[in-house]
């Protein structure tokens, strides 16, 4: 038994991947998509009545396949029965995504986000989804797409789930592929009313139901700064119109040394302690963020929450 651990990862992946009941496939032709962003669908072969769907959006110089086959969600969806979705980053320099432009982070504004929503709209009609049910997770790139999503889509989503992330709106700047070094390193710090404002501005006639959403971040981060979780905290909480101090605090959970932050029902944060930006994926956690075990009743959805 002294597999080293990245080839016992390695043979994992694979036998899940043999033991899938579908393939990820990829759709051509879904909507507007003004960035040629790409789409893939995993779809399982038994699929819940108006199954949830959950985006995935991957990190960046990573691929949809590669976050297909990083996170167990494909597995868990052969047995609960919701549809994910796997974008591919049109930004062949480094495929990280378009969380800064103007278009992004604007409701129904283009970039990115647009291409991704549209995805969405996509598969709900072709397979009598549940508009209700919609979630968004990802790391690192692919959490800052979830911040970003959340914000400028809060009539899309019912809730997000970002590891290593930064709050919407951070690296706003000039163009499709800001890299934006000041607030990677933690130097953009704003109140909460400042950071819930560039929320609001994304679709400022929006007055509806607004997204939960629950982020991770390591305390050693080394790409995007532990900073980057206290401003996350103060930009959610304040859209949310929560109390930033928190109603429950849980150490060691999920993992040793991780601590859990509770404000309410509608916003959680986890604070790794010495945990870098290569944070391990919680898919348990996020599972029971999302409520996708749910098949039946009372699942968590935009009207049930
Ligand atoms: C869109 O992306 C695909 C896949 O990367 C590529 O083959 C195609 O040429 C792109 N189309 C445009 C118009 O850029
Ligand atoms: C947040 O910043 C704005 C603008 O800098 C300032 O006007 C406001 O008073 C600040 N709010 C709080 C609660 O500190």
């Amino acid at each position: 038994m002294l597999i080293p651990t990245f080839l016992a990862a390695l043979s994992e992946t694979t036998t899940s991947a043999q033991a899938l009941s579908s393939q990820l496939t990829q759709i051509n032709d879904f909507g507007p998509n003004p960035r040629n962003v790409s789409m893939y669908i995993y779809v399982p072969k038994s699929l819940a009545a108006k199954p949830p769907i959950l985006v995935v959006p991957h990190w960046c110089h990573g691929t949809a396949q590669a976050a297909f086959n990083g996170r167990p969600y494909a597995a868990m969806s052969d047995t609960y029965g919701f549809i994910s979705i796997w974008p591919d980053s049109p930004n062949k320099a480094d495929y990280c995504w378009d969380v800064s432009s103007k278009q992004s982070l604007t409701h129904e504004g283009g970039g990115d986000a647009f291409g991704i929503v549209s995805m969405v709209r996509w598969a709900l009609k072709e397979y009598k989804g549940d508009p209700d049910r919609v979630f968004v997770t990802g790391t690192s790139s692919g959490a800052m797409m979830t911040n970003v999503l959340i914000g400028s889509y809060p009539d899309v989503f019912a809730a997000g789930s970002a590891e290593a992330g930064v709050p919407f709106g951070c690296f706003a700047g000039e163009g499709y592929g800001v890299w934006s070094d000041a607030c990677a390193t933690g130097k953009i710090i704003k109140n909460g009313t400042e950071w819930a404002k560039m929320v609001f501005d994304a679709y400022p006639e929006y007055k509806g139901f607004r997204p939960k959403m629950q982020v991770f971040h390591g305390t050693k981060d080394e790409v995007l700064y532990p900073q980057n979780l206290k401003e996350e905290i103060k930009q959610w909480t304040t859209v949310l119109g929560l109390n930033s101090t928190p109603t429950s605090t849980t150490p060691d959970t999920p993992l040793k040394g991780w601590t859990r932050y509770k404000y309410g029902t509608k916003f959680e944060a986890y604070e790794a302690a010495g945990v870098g930006h290569n944070i391990p994926n919680q898919a348990d956690v996020v599972m029971e963020w999302f409520d996708l075990r749910c098949t039946t009743g009372n699942c968590y959805s935009r009207t049930r929450n």
